[in-house]
């Protein structure tokens, strides 16, 4: 496997072996640093805004031996029509990796066909494979403690995801639950139940996902093991912001919700996050809000991810 365009690009022992990985690189932060990128430069190609995604990269990079190359898409040529096959191409005789952060998922796949080098999706309208990663094992390092089974902890759990359930993170949850052994319900309103793309995905890939999508929003957090939600109006749907604002208001994340799922319950959320509209301050202050863990896993997920990535470019 060259890229890491889905959650299912690794399968499940190669998932082992990421978190794996993610819980000795946290371990040894700052310690004993691992050079798997020493001489690299990998580039990062961004068409939209990133706080967690760029930083978690660029230090990952550095910390892995390599050099990060931060490139907005409008300063490339790419900007004013060069082709994303041409600049795949050439990008690929100047660096070792591309990590990509884009609107049409289809860009990545395409940059990817083209590239001889791997391409990592750092998020795309479609999915968002990276945040999942580390949103799985923050969740994992929970339930499996200490030198505990990472992989098998997630098994048989329930994710409830709130609110927008047809974009990148309900995708990728979708996506990556049939990866992880875990069942999502999904509440949100009717118009933004989960698309055609992710069930073609899903179909395309013989998979088959356990997820349920209904406009009751206390029937999904029913036995819920996580409560996750998102922004209503992600990027590049600003536009709609009052619309969207107005339809989901009945799938915030308020206490009284999150108290309707298992009394040990996670509360999730990507970031960034507006509270007050899907998610009230007091949920994400809650102990079981694990917000930030996330955030930080980010940065040792995906250094496990590079170096997997690496790895197999060196077989
Ligand atoms: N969660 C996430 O991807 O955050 P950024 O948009 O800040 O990178
Ligand atoms: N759904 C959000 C996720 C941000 C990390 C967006 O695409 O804007």
């Amino acid at each position: 496997m060259k890229d890491f365009l889905k959650e299912t690009d690794f399968q499940a022992h190669e998932l082992a072996e990421v978190f794996a990985l993610a819980r000795d690189f946290k371990a040894r932060r700052g310690r004993a640093a691992s050079a798997v990128l020493a001489g690299q430069t990998w580039a990062m190609l961004f068409s939209k805004s990133s706080t967690r995604t760029r930083v978690s990269f660029e230090v990952g990079i550095h910390e892995l031996g390599g050099n990060p190359l931060f490139l907005n898409r409008n300063d490339l040529q790419l900007g004013r029509g060069e082709s994303v096959e041409d600049t795949a191409r050439v990008l690929s005789r100047f660096v070792h990796g591309l990590i990509v952060r884009t609107y049409d998922h289809s860009d990545v796949v395409r940059l990817a066909a083209s590239a001889s080098v791997p391409v990592v999706n750092a998020l795309t309208d479609f999915l968002h494979p990276c945040q999942i990663y580390a949103d799985a094992f923050t969740a994992a390092e929970r339930w499996a403690g200490a030198g505990g089974d990472l992989v098998g902890s997630l098994r048989g759990r329930k994710i409830a995801y709130l609110g927008d359930t047809c974009f990148n993170m309900a995708n990728s949850w979708i996506l990556g639950a049939s990866l992880f052994g875990m069942k999502v319900a999904l509440a949100g309103p009717k118009v933004y139940e989960p698309g055609p793309e992710i069930r073609a995905q899903l179909k395309a890939e013989g998979r088959a996902a356990e997820f349920h999508f209904t406009t009751d929003p206390v029937e999904a957090v029913r036995g819920a093991d996580i409560v996750y939600t998102d922004v209503w109006a992600s990027m590049g749907q600003e536009e709609e912001t009052d619309e969207r604002m107005a339809q989901m208001q009945p799938y915030a994340a308020t206490s009284k919700l999150f108290a309707a799922a298992k009394p040990d319950a996670l509360f999730m959320h990507c970031l960034p996050a507006h509270p007050g509209e899907e998610v009230e301050q007091a949920v994400l202050d809650n102990p079981r809000s694990v917000v930030f863990d996330q955030a930080e896993n980010r940065l040792h997920v995906q250094k496990a991810i590079l170096a997997m990535l690496a790895k197999g470019r060196a077989r």
